[in-house]
């Protein structure tokens, strides 16, 4: 008995060491490089279609993250982020040659948004990767990027360094990973198909399901909808004044999803404006989205497909808030 339990402790001290070794390499690692990706040649024919679209999908993704307090894509502290994975900034995407943007080809740029990977090799763990966005789409965002548009317009001025926490760094070495360069072409939906067309909207063009399931660790980019809690919300984010906020549940559930509590038309007045059916506003991290009201309605028809969840959200933050 005695030996059997020795070899127990043996055998439990070398998973402990093993593990605190690995923890310890983690942290000395930090954010891993990869080999770097041989980058396909693009070039992006610059239309006004193209840079009109590319400009609203900017406005729902990379405004809300890279700006400064003068508009301009210089980067910012992300302070709505959860402390849990350090103290978090974006970075200059401004046609500044130095410090921004301005001498990345479309194709790097290209690469760059759907797996995470520069053409050096270095790995952004914490930038969304759009990997479900038609490639119409992210080409538009490119055009965008390169245009004459004011918030990208070179300026010489940097964020400070991201500093990542452990955690943050341990994920970063098992399962926050480069994505794989999509091998067939991605097309939006006919818009007369008003789920399939709701479905990208709300998943490939707006991403929403990334903040509105249940855990940021526990997302799929490849597939959305196998992302933990998908659009059951609970997502815990900070709001301006740094209280805690979660990210509501858009399931149909009647009693804690918005069956009840949206019509159509409120909805997309919600999605559009930030405005509840009360006239009250809907608090960021939520923002206005510059969609039509076509787009934001095939929204409301898709969600009333996805699997309800039952998640209280009200009742959550009142948790939060008293136990602080
Ligand atoms: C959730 C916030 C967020 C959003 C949304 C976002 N970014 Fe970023 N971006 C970051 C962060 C943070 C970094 C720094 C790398 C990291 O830590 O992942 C970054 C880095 C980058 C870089 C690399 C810059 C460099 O010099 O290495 C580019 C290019 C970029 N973002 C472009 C975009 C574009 C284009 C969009 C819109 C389609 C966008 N980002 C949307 C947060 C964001
Ligand atoms: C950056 C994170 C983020 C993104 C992206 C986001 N939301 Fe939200 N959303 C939130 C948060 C946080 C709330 C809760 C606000 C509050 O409680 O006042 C919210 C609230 C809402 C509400 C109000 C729900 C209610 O119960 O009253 C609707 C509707 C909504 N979001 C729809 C969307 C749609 C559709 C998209 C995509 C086009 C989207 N959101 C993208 C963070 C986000």
């Amino acid at each position: 008995m005695k030996k059997v339990l020795r070899i127990f402790l043996i055998i439990v001290g070398f998973v402990v060491v093993a593990i605190l070794g690995f923890v310890s390499f983690a942290a000395v690692r930090g954010v891993p490089d990869y080999d770097p990706p041989v980058v396909q040649d693009l070039k992006i024919e610059a239309t006004p279609a193209r840079l009109a679209r590319g400009a609203k999908i900017a406005q729902m993704h990379c405004i809300a993250c890279h700006a400064d307090e003068n508009k301009q894509l210089t980067g910012r502290h992300l302070s709505d982020l959860p402390s849990l994975f350090g103290t978090l900034y974006s970075m200059n995407i401004t046609q500044d040659k130095t410090v921004g943007i301005g001498s990345w080809t479309d194709g790097e740029l290209y690469y760059f948004l759907r797996t995470g990977l520069r053409k050096n090799g270095t790995f952004a763990p914490i930038m969304p990767k759009f990997a479900t966005m038609a490639d119409e789409d992210v080409q538009s965002v490119i055009v965008w990027l390169k245009s004459n548009e004011a918030p990208v317009q070179p300026v010489a001025k940097e964020a400070p360094k991201s500093e990542f926490s452990l955690f943050a760094k341990l994920l970063a070495n098992t399962v926050i990973k480069p994505l794989p360069f999509p091998e067939k072409a991605i097309l939006i939906p006919d818009s007369t198909d008003e789920l399939a067309f709701g479905r990208y909207v709300a998943d490939g063009l707006g991403t929403c399901y990334a903040c509105h399931s249940a855990d940021f660790t526990k997302q799929d980019p490849l597939h959305p909808e196998l992302s933990e809690g998908y659009y059951g919300g609970g997502n815990e984010m900070k709001t301006a004044d740094g209280k805690p906020i979660f990210t509501a549940n858009l399931t149909f559930d009647e009693e804690t999803g918005i069956a009840k509590k949206y019509t159509k038309p409120q909805f997309i007045q919600a999605v559009k404006a930030c405005v509840r059916p009360d006239g009250g506003l809907i608090r960021g991290p939520m923002f206005p989205h510059q969609l039509t009201d076509y787009e934001a309605g095939a929204i409301f028809e898709y969600l009333k497909t996805v699997p309800k969840i039952k998640n209280d959200i009200a009742n959550k933050e009142k948790e939060a808030l008293a136990s602080k």
